[in-house]
């Protein structure tokens, strides 16, 4: 048996070198590989492996935390609610997440909450541990992606210049639609992803992994409509203003003060208005940029209905990029 397994990572290896090596024959991108998601899946519920373990292991708890995770003090982000450091868990890098007031401590915990819940979701970010109840600062610890959030694209392709390709670019499209199809259609959801009344902001709540699909990897924000009792969600309490929110979103009463009390609901359909914005920020204006956003304007026209009964279900609109990719294929090679 213990041959099989080095058999089938090395196999693994060998697959995900010439993948990154296609990607980056003049880089040097990574050190480490991403360890292979079925393996990863093939850890129960409340466990967890990283890249170079054997076996799976239990979801850190406060005290394996305090034993054994120390923070290197090197910043990997920061925001309103969260700093993140990396930390050192027997070797292995992963991202310390500290909650920076208590002001903030109910997203902590629907962030949590969630990241366990999708624990077996291969688009998730992986859960490694947590202490909320005895740390000064709680915490919670997930899997360290190097390569960071694919929302400063410039950054990465300044490091990485052969990624720069409109086939990469639209892949990542491909892939936020994806996430946000397992959102909508979880058997608990669906679940809308408020942090995006921006294109940076929206993907600054993902991460690229080093085989370069992204992942989810904050949760602060993503409430639940509850479809039986007709429970819908609303982002956040305070006005919102702009093109990129939908127009639901806007306080309607344009002479009276805003009221979040009377401010109405809203559904998942608000992500559906926002994906033109955050796709054609990813897909940029480079080579082939122009060709491909004429394919795409059918289906993102309909993502900009007003009435959100109108606008298509993830599904559809990730049906209609599938296409487009497969239709478009070929030609990529020449314009890209
Ligand atoms: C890369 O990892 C992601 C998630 O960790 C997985 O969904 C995907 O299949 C992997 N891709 C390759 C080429 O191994
Ligand atoms: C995955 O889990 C199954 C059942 O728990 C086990 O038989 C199998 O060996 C595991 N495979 C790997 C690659 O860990
Ligand atoms: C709707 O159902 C959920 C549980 O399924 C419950 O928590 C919530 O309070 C209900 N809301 C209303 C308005 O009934
Ligand atoms: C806000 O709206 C609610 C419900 O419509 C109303 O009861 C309340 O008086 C309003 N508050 C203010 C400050 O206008």
């Amino acid at each position: 048996m213990k041959e099989y397994y080095l058999y089938t990572f090395l196999l693994g290896a060998v697959a995900l070198i010439a993948v990154l090596y296609q990607y980056h024959s003049s880089d040097n991108l990574s050190s480490e590989i991403v360890i292979d998601v079925k393996q990863r899946n093939n850890c129960s519920f409340g466990s967890f492996l990283l890249t170079g373990m054997s076996f799976c292991h239990h979801w850190l708890t406060c005290s394996d935390i305090f034993r054994e995770v120390t923070d290197t003090q090197l910043l990997l982000g920061e925001g309103t609610q969260k700093i993140v450091r990396e930390g050192v868990w027997r070797g292995h890098a992963v991202a310390l997440n500290y909650l920076k007031t208590d002001f903030y401590v109910m997203d902590f915990k629907n962030d949590l909450k969630l990241l366990s819940y999708f624990s077996k979701e291969p688009k998730v970010n992986q859960l490694i541990g947590w202490c909320i109840e005895d740390l000064e600062f709680p915490i919670i610890i997930t899997e360290k992606h190097p390569l960071g959030s694919p929302n400063k694209l410039e950054n990465l392709f300044e490091k990485f210049p052969n990624l720069n390709t409109i086939t990469f670019r639209f892949m990542l499209c491909v892939q936020y639609l994806e996430i946000l199809a397992f959102l909508h259609t979880s058997t608990e959801g669906p679940f809308v992803m408020c942090d995006s009344n921006d294109p940076e902001k929206a993907l600054s709540q993902l991460l690229l992994t080093n085989n370069l699909t992204l992942v989810i990897n904050d949760m602060d924000a993503v409430p639940q409509v509850i479809r039986h009792n007709g429970t819908l969600i609303k982002c956040g309490h305070a006005q919102l203003f702009g093109d990129l929110v939908a127009p639901e979103q806007l306080w309607p009463f344009e002479n009276l003060p805003f009221n979040d009390t009377a401010m109405h609901s809203y559904d998942e359909k608000v992500d559906i208005w926002k994906i033109p914005d955050v796709c054609n920020y990813l897909i940029g204006n480079g080579p082939g940029s122009s060709i491909l956003k004429l394919h795409l304007f059918n289906i993102h026209s309909k993502c900009k209905e007003t009435d959100p009964i109108k606008r298509p279900t993830v599904e559809t609109v990730l049906e209609s990029y599938l296409s487009i990719k497969k239709m478009l294929e070929k030609n990529f090679i020449k314009i890209s």
